[in-house]
């Protein structure tokens, strides 16, 4: 390959609407399921999120196990979405199902513990070393409920996030730094009950400056972050940067919340187990019960005591935390199952490997064609960006993003039975991946990138 490194938008163009009539063609029952759908859903899908998929429609799925998936249609797909980690543990995984299967016998929900929930607690208290958990159904909900506890106990009004961070629909963290420096709603933020100044503060991930500016305030209650930004696309701390946030929490009487709900791919512990992290709390839930919904809330001992002296437990079921089918023995059953039998530690140290391998594969097509972009490897999830460097924040990642090239890439892949996540290009690892998969979207990749660059 010679020449042009830099996009030509026209034939970016040409190729798009090509992919499109091809994906057209391949897929006439999911166009016919597609069209069935809008006579109830708003749209054809059951969820809005899924419009943002590349194609004109869907895939609508008809079987999905381990790593992969087939669509009505009949064609194969390797996974590296997976169900943007609801999946990462593999779909069906054997030992999820036998679980389940199990306890949907036994009885799914009754508002009564099950030994399950000790041994999912023991088992979350091993790999994050938090004292305490609790469960929920999502992990939007144990963010909820972690934001409530810090604020009741340190009577401050506020949380501080990261510039375009992602913690699930939770009203508080649909803030960003707008164009003056000043925080205002994100874009797209639906129905904003408050305006985001009276809730949020908010800094770029790798600005210890700003977030001892922002706390110096004194009236933050909790830091709530991810340990690595994964939902802009990912963006690494700097070295020294999670000790700085540390310290500062410390410093203002700020608590800290870890939400490992993806950066789980980073360990069997996280990014907190992986790197020796002490949050006062940690927030997960997706993948902890092998895609059936559960997630959880875990803190120290010393705040379990703050919790006991200020939240009137009497009054707890209508206190704003909890629900009756949290904590349900069908979630618990599936979270026991998931963590010691599908996501060990032996699985991770296979998965990781293989997000090596993808950025690698990605990494070699870029700079065999010299195409200036970068990819970046978080464990068992890896990403490229339409950068040459790696993006130093939150804002520089959205800076460079690119819809209509993204959208270009994610179709072609799906038209050669590559699935990517429908946000950014980020790419998941599950313990059902191989290398035999990672390859075909190095193929794949490859073809793309010549067919965009080359002659
Ligand atoms: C880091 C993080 N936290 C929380 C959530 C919320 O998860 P859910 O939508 O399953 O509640 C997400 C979802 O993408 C997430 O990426």
């Amino acid at each position: 390959m010679t020449g042009a490194r830099t996009l030509d938008r026209s034939r970016l163009a040409r190729l798009m609407a090509a992919e499109m009539a091809a994906f057209e063609q391949a897929n006439p029952r999911s166009k016919a399921l597609f069209e069935r759908a809008k006579g109830s859903l708003l749209d054809g899908v059951p969820m809005n999120w899924m419009v943002k998929w590349a194609g004109p429609f869907p895939l609508f799925v008809e079987s999905a196990s381990g790593a992969h998936f087939t669509d009505v249609d009949g064609h194969e797909y390797v996974d590296f979405c997976l169900g943007d980690t609801g999946a990462m543990a593999g779909h069906g995984a054997e030992a999820t199902i036998r679980a389940v299967e199990r306890q949907m016998r036994r009885g799914i929900t009754h508002m009564l513990p099950t030994e399950d929930a000790i041994v999912s607690g023991d088992e979350l208290r091993r790999r994050f070393g938090l004292r305490y958990w609790q469960f929920t159904i999502t992990a939007t909900d144990a963010n909820r409920f972690a934001i409530r506890l810090a604020r009741e106990v340190t009577g401050r009004p506020k949380i501080l996030v990261h510039n375009h961070n992602y913690h699930g629909s939770v009203d508080e963290t649909f803030a960003v730094i707008g164009p003056d420096g000043a925080v205002v709603k994100r874009r797209g933020n639906i129905g904003a009950p408050v305006e985001p100044t009276l809730t949020t503060r908010v800094v770029e991930i790798n600005d210890l400056e700003a977030l001892g500016r922002e706390l110096a305030h004194g009236d933050v209650s909790a830091v709530l972050m991810e340990p690595a930004l994964t939902n802009v696309g990912i963006v690494l701390p700097d070295p020294g940067y999670h000790e700085g946030v540390r310290e500062l929490t410390r410093r203002h009487g700020t608590l800290l919340i870890n939400d490992e709900t993806h950066t789980i791919c980073a360990g069997p512990g996280g990014y907190t187990g992986a790197h020796g992290l002490s949050p006062d709390m940690l927030t997960i839930g997706k993948t902890i019960g092998g895609g059936i919904p559960a997630g959880a809330y875990g803190f120290t001992e010393e705040l379990a005591e703050r919790f006991r002296a200020s939240v009137p437990w009497d009054d707890c079921d209508a206190g704003g935390i909890g629900g009756t089918l949290a904590g349900n023995a069908l979630s618990l059953a599936a979270i026991r199952a998931t963590l010691t039998e599908v996501l060990t530690d032996e699985a991770f140290a296979r998965m990781i490997p293989l997000g090596a391998r993808w950025a690698a594969g990605v990494d070699g097509v870029l700079r065999a064609d010299d195409v200036p972009w970068h990819v970046t490897q978080l464990g068992a999830r890896a990403e490229y960006h339409f950068m040459p460097d790696r993006p130093r924040n939150g804002a520089e990642q959205w800076a460079h993003g690119d819809a209509e090239l993204e959208r270009f890439l994610h179709l072609w892949a799906m038209n050669r039975g590559v699935l990517m996540t429908p946000f950014h290009n980020m790419a998941l690892m599950s313990p059902a991946t191989t290398e035999a998969d990672v390859d075909l979207h190095t193929e794949v990749f490859g073809e793309a990138v010549e067919a965009l660059f080359g002659d």
